[in-house]
């Protein structure tokens, strides 16, 4: 296996407390699938700051070329915000298969945002099944990656 294809397998993960019971269900069903899930936490239902959450992961992204991150809180909204933050960081909030898709082929979203109450564990796997069957198109969408990304200070 390629370098690129092993480190694809490779998943960084974490929550709020909100997101805690959905971190365990995602982290199951990635490793049935045979991914290689990093857990940075949290680590029990008792309230945290999802802001650390998000930008952990996506500091942790760069640690490990080609890995995925997916964060995870109420809603999703608050860890996308804060992994954007993040020099680098492709934060995408997806709540359907279609998200998935487009933010893979178009946004080359390396961290997938999931709203655990807003989205079923169902709706989670289907999201899961697209975003990791998807690739980047490139082409003009990588320019206007590169738009975004010029605005980032490193
Ligand atoms: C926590 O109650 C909630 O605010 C958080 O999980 C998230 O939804 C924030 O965006």
């Amino acid at each position: 296996m390629a370098d690129q294809d092993r480190n694809r397998r490779v998943v960084i993960i974490g929550s709020d407390h909100a997101g805690f019971e959905a971190k365990s269900h995602v982290t199951d069903y990635l490793g049935r699938m045979g991914y290689s899930v990093l857990d940075l936490g949290t680590h029990s239902p008792e309230s945290v700051d999802y802001p650390d959450f998000g930008v952990a992961v996506a500091k942790a992204l760069p640690k490990h070329k080609d890995a995925t991150g997916i964060v995870i809180c109420g809603t999703g909204i608050g860890v996308s915000i804060a992994a954007n933050k993040v020099a680098g960081a492709r934060a995408a909030l997806c709540t359907s298969p279609y998200h998935a898709e487009m933010a893979r082929r178009h946004n080359n979203a390396n961290i997938l945002a999931l709203g655990a109450r807003t989205t079923t564990f169902e709706e989670m796997d289907a999201i899961l099944d697209v975003w990791f069957a998807t690739e980047f198109e490139g082409g003009r969408h990588q320019r206007r990656v590169d738009k975004i990304h010029s605005l980032t200070q490193k």
